[in-house]
This record gives structure tokens, C-alpha cells and sequence, in this order.
């Protein structure tokens, strides 16, 4: 009988085999899988590895800090945090093309791997959280025409003059198993238990243009989202839950005041694997207050619609 026991120590033994006595770059993206990834390989290969935190300047409110104090506290893994919100933020200025966007949010990640690489005297390998479900959706939509839905920042190889080679132990498992070979490894249950966060980030629930005006705005709003989740005891429940900033301006009015502002899009979803989602059925109560709450506290929002497209025909991201 298959166990993740056994899952885990495979992989730790073929990680050896593969890396022998090369050094590993690995990415954290602040979301679960590049963490498991990450321990796993550390539990393989130890100082061999370091990982990377880049900062891209798109994280929800508080997830930079929680993931570096996981690391750095919890763990005795190596890690570099590089703060590249400037870089990321200026090159998004002015692209709305939703490909666009994640090309260059890619290809910027790359680039920053590449100097850390350097900076630490050359890796011969980089590390990724990748899942079965990342490949498959880049490659092309399950039973449908091979044609590619979204560039998934974290697939689709390297370039050549990296002359690094991949390590992607997750590249089988479904989220659930990642979330039990987590398990396996020791991380924090509340770590583990955490929604799935894109490697994009808020620029992809920034539909339009990325600014760091939006950025905010959005962190406040996702912010008072999911406190009232976790609040009513449903963030479990929940397979992903955040908020979407619009670029769209609609009428409203506060008080004696007319208001022109930017429409927030709710989205929660149940699914497995990610690949096919539901609609989460709020109650009326529930998403009333909540866009009570995001209008009269987050300034720049004036009206909050709760998106009630499954998946398929919905992604559940938005770009
Ligand atoms: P979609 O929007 O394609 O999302 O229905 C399916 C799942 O994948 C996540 N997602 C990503 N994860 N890099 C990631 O690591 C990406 O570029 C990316 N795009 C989408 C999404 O949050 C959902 O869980």
C-alpha cells in the first residue's frame, strides 16, 4: 500500500540522486507548494539548498512577512529575500494584455533567480513547487481544443543560457497530496490548510492596469474578505477565496456625495485539484456585509458584485 510516507522518502532519495552534490536555487512564492518543495528538498540535500523569496510587490496583505518568518523561525533553511516590487511594478506599467502580464511576471522571476544564482557563486539547479494540474493547464485545456488557457508563471522550462537544470518533485501530486506530504514533513497545519495564491499574484486580480495605488486598494479590500471567512468559520470550507479590483468606474452615492469609483469582484470557489471549480454558496447575509464593509471602509471602491461563474466556462482566476 502506497503511502506519503513512502512518497516522501522516494522522492528525498531521487532528489539526491539527481542533484548529487550540485547546488539548488528554489523559489518561494508564498503559497504552499514551493514550501513543501522547498522542505522536501531540504530534507534531501540540506545547505545545498537556498531559497528564494522575491518580493514582488503583489502579495495579499501580510503574506511576505508570514512566509520569511516561517522560514527563517521555523526552519533553519537559507533564505534570500529580495525585494523587487519597484521592477515588477514598473514593468507592468501600462500593459493590460492579461498573456503580457504573466509573460513579463515570468520572465522578471527568471531574471531575478539568475542574479541570486550568481550572487551565491552559481546553482546548477532551480527548484519549483510545480503540481500535475500547472502542467496540464499550460499545455492545454482538458478535453478541449490544445490551445493555451493561461502561462502558468512557474512552467514552461527555462532558458537555455541559464544552463540550470529543473527540480520539481511535486510535478505528480495534486494539491490535496501536497497538502498531506506537508503534512508528512512537519509544516503548521494553518500553513498547509492555506488557498492556493498564484505565482502572479494581484496582477492578476487587477484586471487592466497594475499600479501600486490598485495593489493597496485591493490588499484592503481581500483583507476585510477574508477576515470575515475566517470569521464565520468557512475559510476550510472554501477552496479559494479573494477579491478582484475592476477597472470599470460606476456611480454611487455616499451621504449627500456622488461617488465615482472602482468595482470590486468577489470570487470563492470549492474544487479538488483546482482544474474544475463551484461556486461558493454565501448566504445573502453574509456577502451583503461583507460589501457593506468593503465599501465604507476602503476608499476607491464604491459598489461589490460576488462572481457566480463555475469552472469550466469561468477560470477562477480572472486573467
Ligand atoms: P485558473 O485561473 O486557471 O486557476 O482556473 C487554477 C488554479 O491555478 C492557480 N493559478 C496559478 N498558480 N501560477 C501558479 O502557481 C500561476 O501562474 C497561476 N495561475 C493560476 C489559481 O490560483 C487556481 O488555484
Amino acid at each position: 500500500d502506497w503511502t506519503m510516507a513512502e512518497f516522501r522518502d522516494q522522492k528525498i532519495a531521487e532528489i539526491r540522486e539527481q542533484v548529487g552534490d550540485g547546488k539548488v536555487i528554489c523559489g518561494l512564492s508564498g503559497g504552499v507548494d514551493s514550501a513543501v518543495a522547498a522542505v522536501l528538498i531540504h530534507e534531501a540535500i540540506g545547505d545545498q539548498l537556498t531559497c528564494v523569496f522575491v518580493d514582488h510587490g503583489l502579495m495579499r496583505a501580510q503574506e511576505a512577512e508570514q512566509v520569511v518568518s516561517l522560514f527563517r523561525g521555523h526552519y533553519n533553511i537559507p533564505l534570500v529575500h529580495v525585494n523587487a516590487e519597484e521592477t515588477f511594478l514598473s514593468g507592468l506599467a501600462g500593459e493590460t494584455d492579461p498573456e503580457k502580464k504573466r509573460k513579463f511576471i515570468g520572465k522578471t522571476f527568471i531574471d531575478i533567480f539568475e542574479e541570486e544564482a550568481r550572487r551565491i557563486g552559481g546553482a546548477d539547479y532551480l527548484a519549483q513547487g510545480t503540481l500535475y494540474p500547472d502542467v496540464i493547464e499550460s499545455v492545454s485545456f482538458t478535453g478541449g481544443p490544445s490551445v493555451t488557457i493561461k502561462s502558468h508563471h512557474n512552467v514552461g522550462g527555462l532558458p537555455e543560457r541559464m544552463n540550470m537544470q529543473l527540480v520539481e518533485p511535486l510535478r505528480e501530486l495534486f494539491k490535496d497530496e501536497v497538502r498531506d506530504l506537508g503534512r508528512e514533513l512537519g509544516l503548521p497545519d494553518a500553513f498547509v490548510g492555506r488557498h492556493p495564491f498564484p505565482g502572479p499574484g494581484l496582477a492578476i486580480r487587477i484586471p487592466g492596469e497594475v499600479t501600486k495605488e490598485a495593489c493597496d486598494i485591493l490588499r484592503k479590500a481581500d483583507a476585510i474578505y477574508l477576515e470575515e471567512i475566517r470569521k464565520n468559520g468557512l475559510y476550510d470550507a472554501i477552496w479559494q477565496a479573494f477579491a478582484v479590483l475592476l477597472p470599470v468606474r460606476t456611480v454611487g452615492v455616499m451621504g449627500d456625495y456622488r461617488t465615482y469609483d472602482r468595482v470590486c469582484g468577489l470570487r470563492a470557489v470549492t474544487s479538488t485539484d483546482g482544474m474544475t471549480a463551484d461556486v461558493f454558496p454565501f448566504s445573502a447575509e453574509f456577502l451583503s456585509n461583507v460589501a457593506t464593509r468593503i465599501v465604507n471602509e476602503v476608499k476607491g471602491i464604491n459598489r461589490v458584485v460576488y462572481d457566480y461563474t463555475s469552472k469550466p466556462p469561468g477560470t477562477i482566476e480572472w486573467e
